[in-house]
């Protein structure tokens, strides 16, 4: 299939229209779309970069659900520039960088577009992009062709919302980031523990997760009656794509570390939580660490696989 796009199963992918970069609009898609509310600003945005006849203009339209950066300038480049600061100096802090990665995989979990798999193809000798749409798979393998390495790609649709087509104990990293915190609660713990699954025996999760904040007493239940209009035919899939209702309605859930952790740690031999130094958020048998770049509302369970 081109751009390595694998399925499973069931058929998930149409193609509508031509296919090379800079080609008219076209429509790659799943042919079902999704009964479940959470799923839909990302499935919205799909369709957006879908139609759109460049990387930049994706940025320009859509780049805002990966980093929040809105403008009609922005360019594909610039927006995977902030995607190799992050990867390196989270590789680094987290201890991930090591002198065998070129020999290592990487599997990252809700990879959108491509804003840090180039950098992560530019370090692991073998990466595996996942996520719930298509479409964003299409541009993610874009968008490594021209800012990454793409002979290291493949990628995965995460048909389901919760489960990683791929073999157990198959690769060294999987890594997510600002994705689980988007997830239905049941989704992302099943998730955390798909990402457990298919990690090799001495391999590390490094997985994101957002912590509840003092505006969450108002956000979460409004985020419950946005995520109900979502289900509004036709109005709900505008309303996904206006920026500060989509950016309310996705706030899924708010794990606890021990939440995550409970169910999974007698698979894992050391379980490290990462947060902001001004955050006091702690978890079960966790030695707890801090880096001033990670958001104060953010923390990272980073285990390491029996
Ligand atoms: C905020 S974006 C972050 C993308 C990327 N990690 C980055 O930093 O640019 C969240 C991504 O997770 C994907 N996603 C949301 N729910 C998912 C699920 N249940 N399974 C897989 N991917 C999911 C969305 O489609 C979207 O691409």
């Amino acid at each position: 299939m081109p751009y390595g796009v694998s399925v499973t199963g069931e058929l998930h992918l149409s193609r509508v229209s031509g296919s090379n970069v800079g080609d008219a609009p076209r429509v790659w898609h799943n042919q079902r779309m999704p009964r479940r509310p959470q799923l839909v600003p990302w499935k919205a945005a799909g369709l957006v970069s879908e139609q759109q006849s460049s990387g930049d203009e994706v940025v320009r339209r859509t780049g805002w659900v990966f980093n929040n950066e809105k403008g009609s300038e922005l360019t594909l480049e610039e927006f995977v520039a902030t995607g190799d600061a992050e990867v390196g100096a989270y590789l680094t802090v987290f201890g991930l960088r090591s002198p065998d990665a070129e020999e290592q995989s990487l599997v990252e979990i809700g990879c959108g577009i491509g804003r840090m798999t180039c950098a992560f193809t530019r370090e692991f000798g073998a990466v595996t992009a996942c996520d719930l749409d298509a479409g964003f798979l299409e541009r993610c393998f874009e968008t490594v062709g021209l800012f990454g390495k793409v002979d290291r790609l493949s990628t995965r649709h995460v048909a389901d919302g919760k489960t990683l087509n791929l073999p157990p104990n198959s690769t060294d990293v999987a890594f997510s980031y600002i994705t689980f915190q988007h997830c239905d609660r049941n989704d992302a713990l099943e998730l955390s523990a798909e990402a457990v699954r298919i990690t090799k025996p001495g391999g590390r999760v490094v997985l994101n997760f957002r912590t509840r904040t003092r505006g969450d007493s108002v956000l979460v239940p409004m985020s419950k009656v946005v995520r109900g209009l979502f289900r509004v035919p036709k109005f709900g899939n505008w309303l996904s794509r206006q920026r500060l209702v989509a950016r309310v309605g996705w706030q899924a859930n708010r794990l606890t570390p021990d939440e995550i952790i409970g169910p999974l740690s007698a698979q894992f031999s050391a379980v490290e939580l990462w947060r902001n130094p001004k955050s006091s958020i702690d978890g079960r048998e966790a030695v707890i660490h801090t880096f001033e770049g990670i958001n104060r509302a953010h923390y990272w369970i980073i285990a390491t696989v029996r």
